[in-house]
């Protein structure tokens, strides 16, 4: 089963992959709190989560003012127990009941909507040579946090011309993010032939990675007009 708990601990023990991890910890009273104090902003996800379900965010707004976005719906709370009880609650309705908390990372923005990177790493049959073989941006559809129902699915270089980003230096950001991939997936070292990290980059264009994905459907691909890249996935996939 997938575990991004168990993945972010393997990734955050190669020492050049650190400091791209957003900090994050196994959800407790004790971590949530301690991880507001420090960022105002954190992202509560399960451990053994996809597509974006259970995925959300709480803010402090003001002193015992708290706000919990989830899909694209925002609740207001006004105390710590009331947070964390609604929190409980979220977790009793799902069948995983382990999350993990994490510090929000402040997405570049497309018209106010985040996006982030879908970077695919895969290596051909016997071969321990991994090579990126796509990137595509998947904007969050309008109110959404997360980038799963994605509203829109762009080359990366036209998202990053059209986001928050477009004054940044960015000639380096994209072999900067294609080692990363390589080298996460090296020390993840899966089983799969093909990983698809959730990569983000933040305002002021640093990069992040969210998590990887093994085996991810590659149609997010299908749906650039360009079909370079899905044919090297399909190519990759096969051999
Ligand atoms: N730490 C974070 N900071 C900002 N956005 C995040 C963070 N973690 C997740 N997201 C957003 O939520 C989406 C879903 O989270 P992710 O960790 O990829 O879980 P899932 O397995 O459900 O896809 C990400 O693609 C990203 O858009
Ligand atoms: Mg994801």
């Amino acid at each position: 089963m997938r575990d991004k708990w168990r993945d972010y601990q393997v990734m955050g023990g190669e020492e050049t992959l650190h400091k791209y991890l957003p900090e994050t910890q196994l959800l407790t009273k004790r971590s949530l709190w301690e991880f507001m104090n420090r960022y105002n902003q954190v992202i509560i996800k399960p451990r053994h989560g996809y597509r974006g379900l259970g995925v959300s965010t709480i803010s402090s707004l003001d002193k015992d003012l708290f706000e919990i976005h989830i899909e694209n719906r925002k609740i207001t709370l006004t105390d710590r127990e009331e947070v964390y009880d609604y929190l409980k609650d979220l977790q009793k309705s799902h069948y995983y009941n382990r999350y993990i908390v994490q510090q929000r990372i402040p997405l570049a923005t497309i018209d106010d909507c985040p996006f982030d990177l879908r970077v695919m790493v895969q290596r051909k049959r016997g071969s321990s040579n991994w090579v990126v073989t796509g990137k595509a941006a998947k904007v969050a559809a309008e109110n959404f946090l997360v980038t799963n129902v994605a509203q829109n699915v762009l080359p990366v270089e036209e998202a990053i011309q059209n986001s928050t980003l477009c004054h940044i230096q960015h000639q380096s950001l994209l072999p900067e993010i294609d080692n990363i991939g390589i080298q996460a997936a090296t020390k993840l070292n899966p089983k799969y032939r093909t990983v698809g990290f959730d990569i983000g980059i933040d305002h002021n264009g640093k990069i992040w990675i969210i998590e990887a994905n093994f085996n991810p459907v590659i149609s997010i691909f299908d749906l650039l007009i360009d079909k370079m890249m899905y044919e090297t996935i399909k190519k990759f996939k096969k051999g």
